[in-house]
């Protein structure tokens, strides 16, 4: 995240929800990193979440969100989406700043914005292929594959975008790797033939941000 508005809890419940979903679990480090903030200033963010009983920590440091902990992102993850689909769908703003953007107005969306953004464009998904949560923190999450469970030779469709950094954005708006793409996998690691025939190598990093179906 780039831009320099104050960094909320919302933003770190958001941060440790695609961090789990990346890699299993959160670090102070990971974290830091993404929200561009202080180690401190996390450390402390981080303690009052663990006195709020939302986050959960390991002997190793590790973070993740407690059930009432994913609760409360899921009903902020329902803003940050819907903004995302205003954005893009509202006012044609490019794809891979929409995760970004949505900084600017996401804590400000009420049931009414939602409901009227919703009467007007298909809510169903943000723009990078996640559900969209119900008012009541419900979520149901899509069944799909992650690369490790790719066969050679078959064709896949991308299904969603589960780490929404600047860079995995980018990378695949520029290979036109958008929701419902269509690629075909190649036997070498990586290697993708894609819609319009060309090659090309994801690497690992970007295919963990990735999620497909058959
Ligand atoms: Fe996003
Ligand atoms: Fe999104």
């Amino acid at each position: 995240m780039s831009t320099n508005l104050s960094v909320t809890t919302e933003d770190y419940l958001k941060s440790i929800t695609e961090l789990k979903d990346y890699k299993g679990f959160a670090t102070l480090a990971d974290i830091s990193q993404i929200l561009g903030t202080a180690r401190q200033t996390v450390y402390d963010e981080i303690k009052i979440l663990l006195e709020k009983n939302f986050v959960k920590r390991d002997r190793r440091g590790k973070y993740s969100l407690t059930e009432d902990g994913e609760k409360e992102a899921n009903l902020f993850l329902r803003k940050h989406r819907v903004a995302e689909v205003i954005l893009w769908k509202g006012l044609n703003m490019k794809w891979s700043m929409l995760d970004d953007q949505a900084m600017g107005i996401e804590h400000g969306i009420t049931e009414e914005i939602i409901s009227a953004a919703c009467s007007k464009f298909n809510c169903d998904k943000c723009p990078h292929g996640n559900p969209i949560p119900d008012a009541y923190g419900r979520v149901s999450i899509p069944v799909d594959l992650k690369y490790d469970d790719l066969e050679p030779e078959q064709g896949y469709s991308v299904s969603r975008v589960i780490f929404e950094t600047p860079e995995v954005l980018q990378f695949l708006e520029a290979n036109s790797l958008l929701p419902d793409a269509r690629i075909l996998k190649l036997n070498q690691q990586g290697m993708f033939k894609l819609g319009n025939n060309g090659n090309l190598h994801i690497p690992g990093h970007i295919l963990n941000a990735i999620r497909f179906r058959k």
